[in-house]
């Protein structure tokens, strides 16, 4: 780095009122001045208690291992407490926020908090709205393509239908009757796997009826509850249960197995989930889950920390990393479907 560049850097930095970065070499190798002070990363999860945020908490935990000091909160699904905790860790001076929103529509409130301190901002999991992302140019946004995980699931179910028509068709009138149980309504992930799964078995020329829809939350127990309610008003017409995530997956499941379901050829029901988390890759190679749809905590994770470690350092967001960049600030880790022939590709994602 040129003279220049560094008095530059270093204006910068004591204008933002911190040394982070001090530690950092210089063209010579040495280092600048004194003894590097460490990172600190302000981090939310919406809570601790679902299933898939706790593999991306332990991935974040495991990716700031002697790069940074992490502050992770459990805002216990309460959007007020979250605002709270972002109070006292701006506080505590960390140089960046990582963000998984309680409401996805909040990201405003958190945005005016984090500019009034000059502090950047990476939103994931829960995907702001455009307007929101435009309104700072210090945040951005780790997760994935929403639709993308509704295309690969819908894909899955309409392959698996088309090879088991004869079998899964119980009622022998040519559709697929199904039952949805959808993630936390307004979140965008819920909403476009809902919309694009059933879309593309419908693109794939597969009639379907819906039997039944409603949320669960995202949550296990509360698609247990749904899916018994279901089984006692439709029993056997249900010809499919689609899921928005695993969790709810395997919460249908059992209430599937409790009311006799899966336990032999007969009466075998397919069940979809999307995340790919190890208790369901466990039930896919047993046969009682169809399939699933990786959501990659561990790249998720990754890039996350990878991306605050470079701004809360001056650096540029994207530097020595592998991501890029799309036109909604967002860094998009892809999904891949999972089923029994490839699951060796979820089971290594979350290794
Ligand atoms: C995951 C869900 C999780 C949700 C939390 C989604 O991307 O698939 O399992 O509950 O994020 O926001
Ligand atoms: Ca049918």
């Amino acid at each position: 780095m040129k003279k220049r560049g560094i008095i530059l850097m270093l204006t910068g930095m004591l204008a933002l009122g911190t040394l982070v970065g001090c530690g950092n070499k210089n063209d010579e190798g040495t280092a600048t001045s004194g003894e590097p002070q460490k990172i600190k990363i302000g981090a939310t999860i919406y809570k601790y208690d679902d299933s898939f945020m706790s593999y991306v908490r332990r991935a974040i935990e495991k990716q700031t291992e002697g790069k940074a000091e992490l502050i992770m909160n459990d805002s216990q699904n309460d959007q007020a407490k979250q605002l709270e905790q972002i109070d006292t860790m701006i506080a505590k001076g960390v140089n960046v926020l990582a963000i998984n929103l309680v409401n996805p529509k909040a990201a405003p409130s958190v945005i005016e908090k984090a500019k009034k301190e000059d502090i950047p901002v990476i939103f994931f999991n829960k995907e702001p709205e455009k307007s929101a992302m435009d309104s700072y140019d210090k945040c951005w946004y780790v997760g994935t393509e929403s639709k993308e995980s509704g295309v690969l699931q819908g894909k899955l179910m309409a392959d698996d239908w088309q090879k088991n028509k004869e079998k899964w068709d119980k009622n022998k009138d040519g559709k697929l009757q199904y039952v949805l149980i959808k993630g936390e309504p307004g979140h965008p992930d819920a909403e476009a796997r809902t919309k694009h799964s059933i879309e593309e078995v419908k693109n794939a020329g597969i009639e379907v009826e819906e039997l039944a829809i409603d949320t669960g939350m995202w949550d296990a127990g509360k698609a247990t509850e749904k899916m018994d309610a279901w089984i006692s008003k439709y029993g056997d017409n249900i010809e499919m249960v689609v899921c928005n995530n695993d969790g709810m997956a395997l919460g249908a499941l059992a209430s599937l197995e409790k009311a006799g379901y899966l336990k032999d050829d007969s009466k075998y029901v397919p069940i979809y989930g999307v995340d790919a988390i190890p208790e369901v890759l466990d039930k896919i190679k047993e046969g009682k889950i169809a399939g699933t749809v990786l959501n990659d905590a561990k790249n998720q994770g990754k890039a996350l920390v990878e991306l605050s470690v470079n701004v809360a350092s001056g650096k540029d967001l994207l530097e020595n990393t592998e991501w890029k960049l799309d036109d909604k600030k967002a860094v998009r880790v892809p999904y891949v479907g999972i089923n029994k022939e490839n699951i060796t590709v979820g089971e290594d994602a979350y290794k």
